[in-house]
């Protein structure tokens, strides 16, 4: 899996060099690269941002230094095109699924009031929420989606991990529990330390709809 994000921050990425993301990488499960949109502006202030025509609050990024940016990155059209934006599809783990079959996916992350409409246009861009809030910019949206699809890309976590936790069977996750047995008077579930698979998987099963049906009876509808 290739993962691109055109970005005016490109620093703002380590996170995913680091953790499960960045041994992803270092076992060449996963590239990850950021590059800076400013690299390809011809403006001769190296200007990526201009004011609205219409008028109104704040900046808008100009489509040049996107559209060439995209056509150096993926020049032959073969990555996914993703621009991030509080307008788009809402991303869940259904659309993370689906993003994690993808060979090559390039992330658009605007700044400011958002980027000129043609830019989107020309270069085929669809449009991904992380939910019905506006953040400062696209970047943390777009690691946000990067990190949840790896998680579906086979090889990035052990065997059997993401089919286990919240949302995998349309529930929230079981309570989970460790070593020690008791800590400051709480013991385990008695169930857990039995050893016995069957009755355990059914505790779990029970737990995490009783959770559902109390934290997000919308996810049983
Ligand atoms: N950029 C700003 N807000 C966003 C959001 N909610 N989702 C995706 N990208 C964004």
């Amino acid at each position: 899996m290739k993962i691109d994000f055109l970005t005016l921050f490109p620093d703002m990425f380590s996170p995913l060099h680091q953790s499960i993301t960045g041994r992803a990488e270092r076992a060449g499960i996963a590239e990850i690269r950021a590059h800076d949109i400013r690299q390809y502006t011809k403006d001769r202030h190296f200007k990526c941002d201009d004011v609205p025509y219409g008028g109104g609050a704040g900046m808008v990024m100009t489509p040049q230094p996107i559209v060439d940016a995209v056509r150096a990155v993926d020049p032959d059209g073969k990555a996914r095109r993703i621009y991030m934006s509080p307008r788009g599809r809402v991303f869940d783990a259904a659309a993370a699924k689906e993003l994690a079959e993808e060979n090559r996916l390039l992330f658009l992350c605007g700044h400011y009031e958002g980027v000129d409409e043609r830019a989107l246009e020309i270069c085929g861009f669809e449009e991904l929420s992380i939910g019905d809030y506006v953040l400062t910019g696209g970047e943390l949206a777009a690691m946000i989606v990067a990190d949840a699809l790896l998680r579906f890309v086979p090889g990035v976590l052990s065997e059997g991990s993401a089919d286990e936790e919240s949302f995998s069977a349309g529930l929230l996750e079981y309570p989970q529990y460790t070593r020690p047995a008791v800590f400051e008077g709480r013991s385990v579930p008695e169930v857990l330390l039995s050893g016995h698979h069957e009755k355990i998987a059914e505790w779990r099963r029970k737990k995490a709809e009783e959770l559902t049906a109390l934290r997000r009876p919308d996810l049983l509808r």
